[in-house]
């Protein structure tokens, strides 16, 4: 199938490993100039690199500290200035921090904020009149199962990722005419560096070491197993491609089965 990707620019957040990479992987190969973003320059170029390789695309670098309106602005600023404008954003992040409902303090609970509330809601201000000027563009926001159940010591995710939710529906109502779609994915457990840590806290808790760790986890996962980063890069790219053209507002999740919810 041709998704209609060669030549499009996407900007990928948190790319430097874990999701956002396995997402900016995914786009290159199907031909995307692709702008990737983190904080670390070191591991973000060395990143960028490797895409660019392997793929042959081109693969941009842009530092930049997503949970700030300047590292946000500075980002699209510069997509702009070196690609000459922007089709697809991808925005995912750091995740906010760990907490219980009682216990997440205000600093913890300004950071979430940030991080994964006010983040999704300035990228997508700020890519929306460029993406207008082109007649169009994709905005996909990388969630996760919290937003359908609760994910046990992590009150802030539930808590911001509900209110970018919502964010993310109007807007897929607003921008729908210009020819915008707007939707979410919704992760369970895919391995990645912040997933290994997870797994090691549980273990921690529980007195149980890393390998009995993953043994309980995945014994609640219907296919039985923890998912692989590049399992949700193809739903993220099908959502970027022309093969997904009659579908906005809508919440995906890639999780083997894990979220209990029916809808
Ligand atoms: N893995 C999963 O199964 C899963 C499940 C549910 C939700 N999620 C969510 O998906 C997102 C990505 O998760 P992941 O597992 O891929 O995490 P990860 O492996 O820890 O990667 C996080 C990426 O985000 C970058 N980053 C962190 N803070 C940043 C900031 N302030 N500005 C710019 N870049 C930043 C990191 O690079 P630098 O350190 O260089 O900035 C890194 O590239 C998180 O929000 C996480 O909560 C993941």
């Amino acid at each position: 199938m041709d998704f209609g990707l060669e030549g499009k620019v996407a900007v990928v957040g948190g790319a430097s490993k874990g999701l956002g990479r396995a997402c900016a992987l995914g786009l290159a190969r199907e031909g995307a100039r692709v702008v990737v973003c983190s904080r670390s320059v070191e591991n973000l170029t060395l990143a960028a690199r490797e895409i660019a390789d392997e793929t042959g695309a081109e693969v941009v670098p842009v530092p930049s500290d997503l949970s700030t309106l300047d590292g946000v602005q500075s980002l699209i600023n510069q997509t702009v200035e070196q690609m000459g404008g922007l089709d697809i954003i991808v925005n995912n992040s750091g995740g906010p921090p760990a907490g219980t409902a009682e216990g997440a303090d205000e600093e913890a609970w300004a950071q979430a904020i940030q991080m994964s509330l006010l983040f999704f809601a300035r990228m997508s201000r700020e890519a929306v009149p460029l993406m207008r000027e082109r007649g169009g563009g994709r905005i996909i926001n990388i969630f996760a199962s919290s937003i359908k159940q609760p994910i046990e010591n992590l009150v802030l995710s539930a808590a911001t990722r509900m209110g970018a939710l919502g964010y993310s529906k109007t807007l897929a109502d607003e921008v729908a005419k210009d020819g915008i779609l707007v939707n979410n994915v919704a992760p369970g457990y895919l391995l990645t560096d912040r997933m290994m840590e997870v797994i090691h806290h549980r273990g921690d808790a529980t007195g149980a070491d890393y390998e009995e760790a993953m043994a309980d986890l995945t014994g609640m996962i219907p296919m039985g197993r923890i998912g692989r980063p590049e399992e949700l890069a193809n739903l993220v790219v099908f959502l970027a491609s022309d093969a997904a053209s009659y579908i906005t507002g809508a919440t995906i999740q890639v999780d083997g089965g894990v979220i209990r919810s029916m809808i």
